[in-house]
């Protein structure tokens, strides 16, 4: 199994980047899975828009996660109920829209949970990761592969 896992995709230099290489490198590499960090994409480099997920996605990105800059572009709030790929920090605010956690295949035919969390040393203020994480775990089940 071979995750790539790309950290913060920052505007218009970042999407250029992941536009013009990304397929090759999970091609060249057989990547079975990618996570992008994508909270700093938009434009101006903070955020992210309906427009950067499409091109993610289009690139071969398979969830993308995020941080303390998921809210920074507006739009966010409302594309982000129709993006169950798109994940903010479980540790935030839970009447917040989206969800921090997602099952998907890999292309090697694997399960794989992403779990999204966020620390907040110097940072603003979300719940503690690690007591969200104890808490996560004991209430989801995860099951053996058959
Ligand atoms: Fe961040």
């Amino acid at each position: 199994m071979r995750i790539l896992f790309l950290g913060d995709v920052v505007g218009q230099t970042g999407c250029l980047a992941i536009k013009q290489n990304l397929q090759n490198v999970i091609k060249e590499n057989k990547i079975d899975f990618t996570i992008i960090n994508g909270e700093n994409a938009a434009d101006n480099g903070v955020g992210i828009t309906q427009n950067n997920i499409d091109e993610f996605f289009s690139c071969g990105v398979d969830v993308i996660t995020t941080g303390n800059h998921i809210w920074d572009q507006k739009e966010t709030y409302e594309f982000i109920k129709t993006q169950p790929k798109l994940l903010r920090p479980l540790n935030l605010d839970e009447k917040l829209p989206g969800a921090g956690f997602i099952i998907l295949t890999s292309r090697n035919g694997f399960k794989i949970g992403v779990l999204n969390l966020m620390g907040n040393v110097f940072m603003k203020k979300c719940d503690d990761l690690f007591k969200t994480m104890e808490n996560f775990l004991e209430n989801k089940k995860l099951k053996k592969r058959l």
